[in-house]
């Protein structure tokens, strides 16, 4: 058969697994979120990762080749974009590039998704926390617009612990934007963002709530401003993304009211999840 060959050969895409970028937003020097296509196959569970990076240059080889990093995603699995939110190390060998794309710019997608942050892991409950440190809140950003996560929960509880007060404004806005959802409203029953108790605190600016979200457990003063109980197997399921330190002294916390971890094959209390660091 000639005529295959005799077509004009397709126009390769510059990368591999090429989505390209539709948004993106600076929020301080160290944070920005960007939005790009989703491929039309790709399916995912709200709080996922993927791999996503650029083509960049290997120092021994002289050759062009993927730079892929873990990054959750932080759109829900309904919408026709993905989103994703992200660092900016200086010299971070995919962030420092990273950083600088812009809209029509490509970057790579391994559709491939994976992870613990999945209400599949987790057995019924009443009351789900979020604990999120930095970029760590970004599956929450995806869970916080899934329908699901408002059906299966009469409360959903956000502690979100930065260094600035800067580094709230994503989370922020994304909550305060939950209330006028057209989408979600129609899709939960309106008011359904009252179930939401935010919790944000910075360590190293000023803010309304200063201190790690550890030490205020601790102390007990987080549970008497929210005006809830410490966590309870019985009742409480939760989620943790941060940085290492962070998960494995909340982690430790955890177990000391009980609680056990759970996986998508052995739903349990809580699980937990590292956030992207370059
Ligand atoms: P701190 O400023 O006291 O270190 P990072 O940007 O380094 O990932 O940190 C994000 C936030 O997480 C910071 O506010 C930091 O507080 C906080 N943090 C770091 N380690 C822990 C921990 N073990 N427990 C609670 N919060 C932590």
């Amino acid at each position: 058969d000639t005529t295959a060959s005799a077509a004009p050969a397709a126009k390769k895409p510059a990368v591999p697994d090429a989505q390209t970028v539709t948004e993106v937003r600076h929020y301080t020097d160290r944070l920005f979120s960007f939005r790009c296509t989703r491929p039309a196959s790709m399916r995912f569970r709200s709080g996922e990762f993927v791999m996503i990076g650029l083509m960049a240059m290997n120092e021994k080889t002289g050759k062009e080749k993927p730079l892929l990093r873990a990054y959750s995603i932080a759109s829900p699995s309904w919408d026709e974009e993905l989103e994703f939110y992200s660092i900016k190390v200086p010299d971070g060998p995919l962030t420092s590039k990273l950083q600088h794309i812009k809209v029509g710019d490509e970057i790579i997608l391994r559709p491939k998704p994976v992870g613990t942050l999945v209400h599949d892991a987790l057995l019924p409950g009443k009351r789900l926390w979020f604990f999120a440190t930095g970029t760590g809140f970004a599956p929450f950003a995806s869970l916080l617009r899934e329908p699901q996560t408002f059906e299966d929960y009469d409360e959903i509880i956000i502690t979100h612990t930065c260094r600035e007060a800067g580094e709230l404004t994503y989370g922020r806005e994304l909550i305060e934007e939950l209330k006028t959802d057209e989408l979600l409203n129609e899709v939960i029953g309106e008011g359904f963002w009252k179930k939401i108790k935010y919790y944000p605190t910075t360590t190293r600016e000023e803010s309304a709530r200063m201190g790690r979200i550890t030490d205020l457990m601790r102390s007990g003063e987080a549970f008497a401003e929210l005006g809830v109980e410490p966590l309870n197997p019985a009742t409480d399921r939760a989620m943790i993304c941060g940085n290492l330190a962070f998960n494995l002294e909340l982690k430790e916390m955890l177990e000391g009211y009980g609680l056990e971890e759970g996986a998508n094959s052995d739903p349990k209390h809580y699980v937990v999840e590292k956030a992207f660091l370059d």
